[in-house]
């Protein structure tokens, strides 16, 4: 028999335990021991290994978060770290282990995978801003929440005639603000990726006021060059220019919490099961991701060292539709 184990690392993403119950079920199907590692690579290094049954994933496919709890772990990031944590995976006989997780987290997946262990990433996080994957788990119920916030945020902003700036999470990448504005009909997007003047950002609200717009809604990533509060800090200094008036609200971890989605439940079990089957057919060191709408493996080597880019089409759509 062979003995698996499964991780979750890193910022926890609606549609993990998808993945879980996948990588548990599938490995129990091949008549595999399977066990979850608690806290992602801390629990890694400290041992935490507890069996998975069938019945354990019973009932979390549902449930946003991750039932194996996540980490950051600064010590997995030192070599020491890493050897303990391949010491404790020989200890318990595991052969191979799952990684779900963003960037962060398949980076010490590569890092094992080096140290000549077995591993197979799972591309999972919000941010949707890992190579090898079109979109990762967690993304799609991440962008779901925005947007609900987003349309609540426009009821309330024509009521008063209101400029709002609305903040996502993505870390360095604008994939939730781009997708979000777009989806939310947004009158302007602020991202990482394209470099916001706001001055230019004044005019174009001050422009939507004179067209006649009942409000004005701007998407802005938490990895823009001026986040929200500091584009409503300088919009401010000009609100006699502005017309609207201003309010600022910012999403944070709201858009990690929620029950996952239709797609993120089926993008996890797909990814989850995939992942056990590579490691069945003796493939590791690769990501699962999903690319031109199949499941593909990608090295965690190309992985690690390419950086996703948005679409530059959809850059330009956003643009032409916020009229
Ligand atoms: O990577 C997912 C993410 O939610 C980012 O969007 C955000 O910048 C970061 O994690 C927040 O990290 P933490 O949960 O550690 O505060």
């Amino acid at each position: 028999m062979k003995r698996i184990a499964v991780l979750t690392s890193g910022g926890d993403a609606p549609g993990m335990n998808a993945a879980i119950r996948a990588v548990v079920r599938t490995g129990l199907h091949k008549g595999w021991e399977v066990f979850g590692v608690r806290h992602g690579y801390a629990g890694l290094i400290a041992g935490n290994f507890q069996s998975l049954g069938a019945r354990d994933v019973g009932g979390i496919i549902q449930q946003g978060g991750t039932v194996l709890g996540s980490a950051r772990s600064p010590e997995f990031k030192t070599e020491e770290g890493r050897l303990k944590a391949v010491r404790a995976l020989h200890q318990q006989g595991v052969e191979g282990l799952v990684v779900i997780g963003g960037n962060g987290s398949q980076t010490g997946a590569l890092a094992l995978s080096q140290m000549g262990f077995p591993v197979v990433g799972v591309a999972s996080t919000i941010d949707n801003d890992l190579y090898g994957s079109e979109i990762a788990i967690g993304a799609d119920t991440a962008l779901n929440i925005a947007l609900e916030a987003i349309d609540r945020l426009k009821v309330t902003a024509s009521s008063h005639q209101r400029a709002f700036l609305v903040e996502v999470m993505g870390r360095d990448c604008g994939y939730l603000a781009l997708m979000a504005g777009i989806a939310g009909g947004a009158e302007a997007i602020v991202i990482p990726e394209v470099e916001t003047d706001p001055e230019a950002l004044t005019s174009e609200l001050r422009a939507a006021y004179e067209r006649g717009k009942a409000h004005a809604l701007v998407v802005v990533a938490e990895g823009a060059r001026y986040n929200a509060e500091e584009l409503a800090r300088y919009v401010r200094k000009h609100r006699d220019r502005l017309g609207f008036e201003l309010r600022v609200t910012t999403l944070g971890h709201v858009q990690r919490g929620g029950a996952p989605g239709a797609f993120d439940r089926i993008l996890g079990t797909r990814f989850g099961a995939a992942a056990v089957d590579a490691l069945a057919a003796g493939k590791s060191g690769v990501l699962i991701g999903l690319l031109k709408g199949e499941i593909q493996t990608t090295p965690l080597t190309e992985v690690v060292a390419n950086k996703k880019t948005l679409d530059p089409r959809l850059i330009e759509l956003a643009h032409v539709l916020a009229r």
